[in-house]
């Protein structure tokens, strides 16, 4: 077990075991969080440095800000995604804590916000999880969905990058994000876009995630579960989904997938499957796909699946992609032999059912 520097504070009023039993026989997505939450500070100069301290667990609980704090007025805020899983064994694993911790400095750095060291990103993590590892559900295809974030805490109205910031841990258990493994209809979005060169697609960052909520909400209207972004610049190049990756899998079974071009999120389940796949021998190709090689792929029967993929969403089979004047349908194999090979791979190894061959599991308990 790792040595944590981090200080702890029960909670004295504890989820009862009655009321947590019944959360975690159905956890759904983002509904519940945990009893705790791992907190470290910083303070200093974006440019010159500072000082990350104070870290520590304490009960889980309201922030209190002031209102003229930084990250309210410019969004300086940048966040993660991650899991963890009991075993059959009762052990308790991370998947690849070490990819968010990375990502989760590229994103501050975008953001001029300060970069936190990977090794507190990790301790801060395993503190948390073995803390509270009594909510990590154990139902087929459920874990505890961590998710660590920064903001500018600064009281101070000027435009700059913040002298403080906060970094917490909260926890939340988690089942299907769609709620079930039917393929999921996307709606391409034509009136707006996510990310552009030079802006901050490639970090996670909220702002990116609030962009989407209206186009998202188009998409909804027309029973689509997620909105995809094109690049209108590039031949409407296809980007990503609102909070995913997407995969298309062709006839001779390469797997294709949009190439990260500084407007795309670097995902880590995207890395996984890339890894995945070449180790058992498939071709994959990172490159541009405009809609209409999708519109064509389908109709030549050249695209047989396609699947989104991302931590709370795993690997999701996609369906029709609508737009304002048609659709596509989906590809002949909804949820097909790739997608499901690729799924079963990668659940496998997280939930200890198939052997970790890469190396990707971090034992907490
Ligand atoms: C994740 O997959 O971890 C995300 O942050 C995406 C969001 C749709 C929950």
């Amino acid at each position: 077990m790792r040595t944590s520097s981090f200080t702890i504070t029960e909670n004295q009023y504890p989820t009862s075991s009655e009321r947590l039993a019944e959360i975690l026989a159905a956890p759904g997505f983002g509904e519940f969080t945990t009893d705790h939450v791992a907190k470290v500070e910083w303070t200093g100069d974006y440019s010159t440095g500072g000082e990350w301290d104070h870290a520590r667990i304490e009960p889980y609980a309201p922030l209190s800000l002031d209102p003229a704090t930084s990250v309210f007025h410019y969004g300086q805020e940048v966040f993660e995604g991650l899991k963890a899983y009991r075993h059959q064994d009762g052990s308790v694993w991370l998947f690849r804590p070490e990819a968010n911790a990375e990502r989760f400095r590229r994103s501050a750095k975008r953001l001029a916000l300060p970069e936190l060291p990977t090794e507190i990103f990790i301790d801060a993590v395993h503190a948390l999880v073995e803390k509270d590892s009594r909510w990590i559900p154990e139902g087929e295809g459920t874990s505890l969905y961590i998710r660590p974030f920064m903001i500018a805490t600064e009281k101070f109205l000027g435009v700059r990058p913040t002298r403080e910031a906060l970094f917490e841990v909260i926890a939340s258990p988690a089942a299907n994000y769609f709620g079930s493994p039917e393929p999921v209809d996307i709606w391409w979005s034509q009136n707006y876009a996510r990310a552009g060169q030079g802006g901050t697609g490639a970090a996670k960052c909220g702002g990116n995630y609030a962009a989407s909520l209206l186009p998202q909400l188009e998409g909804e209207a027309k029973g689509c579960k997620q909105v995809m972004f094109t690049d209108e610049h590039r031949d409407h190049t296809v980007e990503e989904l609102g909070g995913m990756n997407v995969f298309f899998v062709l006839k001779d079974g390469t797997l294709v997938t949009p190439k990260l071009t500084g407007t795309i999120l670097e995902g880590v389940t995207r890395k996984s499957i890339v890894e995945l796949a070449q180790e058992n021998g498939m071709k994959v190709v990172e490159k541009t796909i405009t809609v209409d090689e999708w519109q064509a792929g389908i109709a030549q029967d050249e695209i047989t699946e396609i699947f989104a993929c991302g931590t709370a969403a795993v690997i999701a089979p996609m369906g029709r992609l609508l737009y304002e004047d048609g659709e596509i349908p989906a590809a002949s194999q909804t949820n097909g032999e790739v997608t499901q090979w690729l799924r079963t791979q990668l659940t496998g190894i997280q939930t200890g059912r198939v052997e970790d061959r890469f190396g990707w599991m971090t034992r907490v308990i």
